[in-house]
């Protein structure tokens, strides 16, 4: 019952992420879900989630989704689980990085094999909280670029797919205007678990820690090696101190826009999608848009004078 509610808030989330404001529910839907809302609230007492139902109106009445704004836990919330304390909090270190060895075959059967690993692997799976939250690339095999982000999210460790929230579609929205859909592309993260931030207020992840990012780095390397991409695109601080990082951490600002190397593919380094959510200004659109068609030179994309005119002052 719980994780059809879950369900129910996910579309809810996902429909007012796509601009659906309004809901039309007759007082017998509401009256169920409201049913149902008390049945797992009383098999949860425990529970730090409390999902109210916005109060019950006359069967014309539209229940605006701006009114369940404030009573619909964050997914964060709603799908929250027990999960350890980072090694680096609680003293505790994690086992050495796993050795990933893949059968010979194809790309898909390696790739498969590889997905499997990292789905029964116990540290992740104990990492996320639920062997059900661990989170692997999703993309074309014979993509020539592989973009690399962080960490699944709340969203992503639902869905069990990288970049599906709010930065995830600004992802999409760039990838379409560099003339590819997401399926043209590989996308993963060095995470595949996200680091839970501890507390049910907070929305975002905690940056993961370099022992964590060094954990999951064999599984990154694997799909890279299965890919074969031309170019890496690493989303973010966290990505980039990851993949090119040293000791002394590197600011996004100083290296984006120039080519690096990671194991021997280019590697571009740029601006984290919610970053740009954030910092929605000309010049930072403008910015990552440079570095994409860096990207797409480097991949021979043709770029026509409209995408090559995109954010010019
Ligand atoms: N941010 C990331 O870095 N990765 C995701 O999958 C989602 C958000």
């Amino acid at each position: 019952m719980r994780a059809q509610l879950e369900a129910v808030i996910d579309e809810l989330r996902q429909m007012r992420r796509e601009g659906v404001d309004s809901l039309y529910l007759t007082p017998e839907t509401l009256e169920q879900l409201r049913a149902q809302v008390s049945k797992a609230a009383a098999a949860h007492p425990q529970s730090p989630t409390e999902i109210k139902l916005p109060p019950l109106r006359t069967a014309s009445a539209q229940t605006s989704a701006a009114d369940l704004k404030l009573e619909l836990p964050s997914t964060a919330e709603a799908v929250k689980e027990s999960r350890p304390k980072p090694a680096a909090q609680s003293g505790r270190k994690l086992p050495e990085p796993p050795t990933v060895k893949l059968p010979r075959g194809s790309k898909q059967k390696r790739w498969d094999v590889l997905r499997e690993k990292v789905y029964e692997d116990p540290v992740c799976q104990e990492q996320a909280g639920n062997p059900e939250r661990v989170v692997f690339g999703v993309g074309s095999l014979d993509a020539e670029i592989f973009f690399c982000g962080e960490a699944p999210g709340a969203d992503e460790e639902v869905q069990r797919e990288p970049f599906v929230g709010a930065a995830g579609q600004l992802l999409t929205k760039i990838i379409g205007a560099m003339g590819l859909s997401r399926e043209q592309v590989y996308i993963g993260n060095i995470m595949n678990w996200r680091p839970d931030p501890g507390n049910p207020m907070r929305k975002g992840n905690r940056p993961p820690t370099p022992e964590e990012m060094g954990y999951c780095l064999p599984y990154l390397r694997a799909q890279l090696d299965i890919v074969q991409p031309k170019v890496i695109v690493a989303l973010g601080g966290t990505a980039i101190n990851g993949l090119i990082g040293g000791e002394k951490k590197i600011s996004v600002m100083r290296v984006r826009g120039h080519w690096h190397d990671f194991d021997g593919v280019p590697l571009m380094p740029t601006f984290h999608p919610s970053y740009l959510l954030r910092n929605s200004t000309k010049e930072s659109k403008r910015q990552l848009w440079e570095d994409m068609l860096q990207v797409m030179e480097r991949v021979e994309l043709p770029i026509s004078e409209k995408q090559r005119g995109y954010f010019q002052k």
